[in-house]
């Protein structure tokens, strides 16, 4: 509980701040710097690292397991989407690190025209929380073309860093 108030406390810091959000490309989505095995983009957002031989960040072959177990089943294989809901690989085509956070932590419910479509809300749910920088980055490199459909054939290491947060937020 107390980290579902930190995290809406961060998102409304990080709310505030954000504007219109332009194409996101590989370009805008280039790691410029890399922290323990965790890749910034030049703003400073987290984004994801392929090497010319395939290996992909760890956080980014991360999040392809924790989409497939936790999203996969609404939002299609890949995040090429379903009748039921959207191709993430297409939303974060323009969809901003705090809107994509707000939404998952939050939930959305769209019940306009009469049919039901209904965004869980994941803020409570560890499986998604402790990892939502792992997906984020993920569907990041899906949406801006960084990395093809399916498993990523070989992976960086488990860095010390996502060992520790993934620890201290499991437990707390
Ligand atoms: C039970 C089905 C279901 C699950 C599971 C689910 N979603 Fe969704 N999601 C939806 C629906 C339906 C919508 C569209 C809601 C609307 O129309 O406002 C949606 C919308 C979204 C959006 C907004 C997309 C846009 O283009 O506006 C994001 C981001 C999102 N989901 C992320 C996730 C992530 C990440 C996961 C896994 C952690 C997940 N969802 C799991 C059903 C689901």
């Amino acid at each position: 509980m107390a980290v579902r108030v930190l995290l809406s406390a961060f998102l409304t810091v990080l709310l505030g701040v954000a504007s219109v959000h332009a194409q996101d490309t590989k370009e805008a989505a280039k790691a410029v710097s890399n922290e323990d095995g965790k890749y910034l983009d030049a703003e400073g957002t987290p984004t994801y690292n392929i090497e010319p031989d395939g290996t992909v960040d760890w956080y980014t072959f991360s999040g392809y397991r924790r989409y497939h177990s936790e999203c996969h089943v609404c939002h299609g294989p890949d995040g090429v989407g379903s009748t039921y809901a959207p191709a993430l690989a297409n939303s974060l085509k323009t969809m901003d690190y705090a809107t994509f956070l707000s939404i998952v932590a939050e939930g959305r419910q769209n019940l306009s025209g009469g049919k039901e479509s209904v965004m869980p809300a994941f803020g409570d749910n560890k499986n998604v929380y402790c990892y939502l920088d792992d997906i984020y980055v993920y569907l990041r490199a899906r949406a801006v073309g960084g990395i093809p459909r399916g498993r990523p054939p070989k992976k960086e290491d488990k860095p010390e860093g996502a060992k520790e947060y993934e620890a201290s937020c499991m437990g707390s």
